[in-house]
């Protein structure tokens, strides 16, 4: 169940702050997931990358520039790609001045320090393994980490983790390497494939735009490896419009940048 506060929900589709509550607060910051955790809502969801070193750090675009001051720290080094810089390079760049001034200094994450956050503040997580292509091995990297930090332990794993990535490769390589964890793919199969990805799916994630009705009941209509219908979680929805129709496809989730209004938008 969700945490009590303005963002609990008793009913209705679980309602999870994308990037953190990235709408307040720069994306994938742990003052994002903070910020979240003030307004009330215990799912974040977050993009896991691979440094030079390899070391798991949380960043969505595959270069640094656009959520950093990267291009004034190090201007030699275009184009700027995570794996191209090591763990206390990215440690040293600003991640929130481009957001806001109020947020200079907030800093780049490591997927570590991020989930000692999310474990302190009492929250829940979509960890998306984004990029995987250039990152060879980095599901069982971040299979080895969340086992290190208790997040494989049968509490979690019953209602706290959700792994996704848009690589059906990676969520499959996930679900074979640690068959107890949920997953999600993102994107939207055919309804002809979803047995096929019921294999080792437990949710299927796709844009919001591509939904109806008709989808998220043949997404329902199909048990996922665990032997329970599959989930949806639409993405990502920060209107109220928006969130009342995937609310009323019968979504389960919906990852939004701001939680405040999908949750006010539902009854
Ligand atoms: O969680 C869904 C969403 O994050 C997928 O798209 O590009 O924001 O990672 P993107
Ligand atoms: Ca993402």
């Amino acid at each position: 169940s969700q945490s009590t506060g303005p963002g609990s929900q008793s009913t209705g589709p679980v309602i999870v702050s994308h990037r953190g509550a990235s709408a307040y607060a720069p994306e994938n910051t742990l003052a994002a997931i903070d910020k979240a955790a003030q307004m009330g809502f215990s799912w974040v969801e977050n993009d896991v990358q691979r440094t030079k070193d390899g070391e798991l750090v949380v960043l969505h675009d595959a270069t640094l520039a656009r959520t950093t001051d990267v291009e004034e720290v190090y201007p030699n080094r275009a184009p700027w790609n995570v794996k191209d810089f090591t763990a206390a390079e990215i440690a040293r760049l600003d991640a929130g001045s481009w957001f806001s001034p109020r947020y200079a200094g907030a800093r780049v994450p490591t997927l570590k320090q991020y989930m000692d956050r999310v474990s302190h503040n009492h929250q829940k997580i979509v960890l998306e393994i984004k990029n995987p292509d250039l990152y060879p091995g980095i599901e069982q990297q971040t299979l080895k980490l969340l086992s290190n930090e208790g997040w494989l332990d049968p509490a979690h794993l019953t209602g706290s983790l959700i792994i996704q990535s848009f690589s059906v490769n990676s969520v499959r390589t996930v679900h074979d390497l640690s068959p107890g964890i949920k997953t999600a793919f993102l994107g939207r199969p055919s309804i002809a494939l979803l047995p096929e990805y019921a294999r080792f799916a437990d949710a299927i994630n796709p844009d919001h735009a591509t939904l109806s009705s008709a989808y998220v009941s043949a997404v329902h209509g199909v048990d996922g490896p665990h032997g329970t219908p599959m989930e949806v979680f639409a993405w990502t929805v920060d209107d109220a419009d928006g969130a009342r129709r995937v609310a009323g496809f019968g979504v389960d989730g919906i990852i939004t940048n701001m939680p405040d209004v999908v949750r006010k938008a539902l009854p």
